[in-house]
């Protein structure tokens, strides 16, 4: 079996076995409330269960792909914050790997519902213009503005587009199973529909149908990808002590840092492919802990890329800084450095190299400079980016955030401070029942 790996070596000799026997003890702590379902936000865990529970959905989805997919060229999916960002990272991390098949012309995917920008809207409609497209639009609560406002403008052109029976067939509803705008809509519609389980979270959703549905239409194998989750939900659940499960070690290791004055968590990978993982994972912590005044500030760079840019700082800049480094072992494919006889580069030492080698040295390189100049670095390590390690990875940090939140004595679960713009926008535009 493939599995992720925590790698402690460039944080060890910072932490006295005292201070980590006692963070160890805690987080285990805060796994048993988080397991035995008695915390804060305890009516919102059904995620722990989602990589068992969606098995009966996966045929469904897969049969709504092989409908809609050999029909059209461009899906859309409208949707923001956690009804997106999962399937994005998911998407966009996937897209390098060799697991779709030779000639196989999954749909292009596009997003929509995650602004509300007026130019980002214009290009898009051209752009539909010109597509034979579908869309998903995925809304908990079915009235969150951003996506209602992206559907009301595509649905409109879809039904000039193609007729209203026929666009109707081309729209799929991700929504709660009782009320919101969407779930009326959906209803009257008469679209086909997906449903948000209750006590699932927008930020905990992306192995739900908010997640798999735009993943498999985009051509990836949810299947593999629940199955990564759920070796890594029965490897951290079933049978677990404080030694053998890597989310408790996590979350133990990032509290016993920001505890020793490092409130800044960098997420950095050396696989641009991974950019959206890292979107996803600073809304999962950022939404779940930034709260009550607390919280380790979740941010992320793509190296080596950032490290022409941010690496000054990183290695420099003020001491507020760990480094969680995603790091991935085998690429899928392989492109030569060519010999050349005159070396005017002066590259030919490489030449027997691998890109993958010489990426893997750049990223030893980084992480023993930033050890050095007082950034702990933690390393998670994944065999290869294929969706059977990415769905680990996912369920990993989910499992790790809740514990973490728990350890940082704050619900991780809900999410009040998000409110605070939308009163204040509503009330601007004018909305009815937010009076000035
Ligand atoms: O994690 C969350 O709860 C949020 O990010 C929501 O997913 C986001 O606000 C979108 O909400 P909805 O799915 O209700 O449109």
């Amino acid at each position: 079996m493939k599995n992720i790996k925590i790698d402690t070596e460039f944080i060890d000799n910072q932490l006295s076995n005292n201070d980590l026997n006692d963070i160890l003890g805690e987080a285990w702590e805060a796994f048993r409330t988080l397991t035995a379902r008695t915390g804060a936000g305890n009516n919102f865990l059904g995620w722990i269960d989602l990589p068992e529970t969606i098995q009966s959905q996966i045929a469904d989805i897969r049969s709504d792909v092989a409908r809609l997919a050999p029909e059209i060229d461009t899906f859309v999916v409208v949707g923001i914050g956690g009804s997106y960002l999962g399937a994005r990272a998911a998407i966009e991390a996937l897209s390098a790997s060799q697991e779709r098949a030779a000639g196989d012309e999954s749909p292009h995917i596009l997003y929509a519902g995650n602004t509300l920008s007026e130019d980002y809207y214009w290009q898009l409609m051209q752009q539909l213009d010109r597509c034979n497209y579908a869309l998903a639009v995925i809304s908990k609560s079915g009235t969150t503005t951003e996506p209602a406002i992206a559907f009301r403008i595509i649905k409109s052109h879809l039904e000039h587009k193609y007729g209203m029976a026929e666009a109707a067939r081309r729209i799929i509803a991700v929504t709660d199973a009782q009320q919101g705008a969407l779930h009326d809509i959906a209803l009257q519609q008469g679209y086909r529909s997906y449903v948000i389980p209750d006590n699932v979270g927008g930020r905990f959703s992306v192995l739900s149908p908010v997640g798999l549905l735009p993943i498999a239409m985009a051509g990836h194998d949810i299947g593999q990808l629940v199955a990564g989750a759920r070796d890594m939900r029965k490897l951290c659940l079933e049978n677990s002590t404080v030694d053998n499960n890597p989310a408790l070690h996590y979350a133990a290791l990032r509290n016993l840092l920001y505890r020793k004055g490092l409130p800044v968590e960098l997420l950095v990978n050396f696989e641009p492919a991974l950019h959206y993982v890292s979107e996803w994972w600073k809304q999962l912590f950022g939404e779940s802990e930034g709260k009550e005044g607390k919280g380790i500030l979740p941010h992320s760079l793509c190296y080596t890329t950032d490290l022409h840019s941010m690496g000054q700082y990183v290695q420099d800049g003020r001491r507020m800084l760990f480094e969680t480094v995603i790091s991935v072992e085998a690429a899928h494919h392989h492109v030569d450095i060519p010999h050349d006889e005159q070396n005017l580069d002066g590259l030919s030492y490489l030449e027997k190299k691998s890109l993958t080698e010489i990426n893997h040295q750049a990223e030893r390189g980084t992480v023993m400079a930033h050890y050095a100049g007082g950034v702990p670095v933690i390393r998670i390590v994944l065999p290869t980016l294929d969706a059977y390690c990415l769905g680990q990875l996912l369920y990993f940090f989910e499992l790790a955030c809740g514990i973490s939140g728990y350890m940082l004595r704050v619900n991780p679960f809900d999410q009040p401070g998000v409110e605070a713009y939308k009163r204040n926008m509503f009330q601007l535009l004018g909305k009815p029942g937010f009076g000035r």
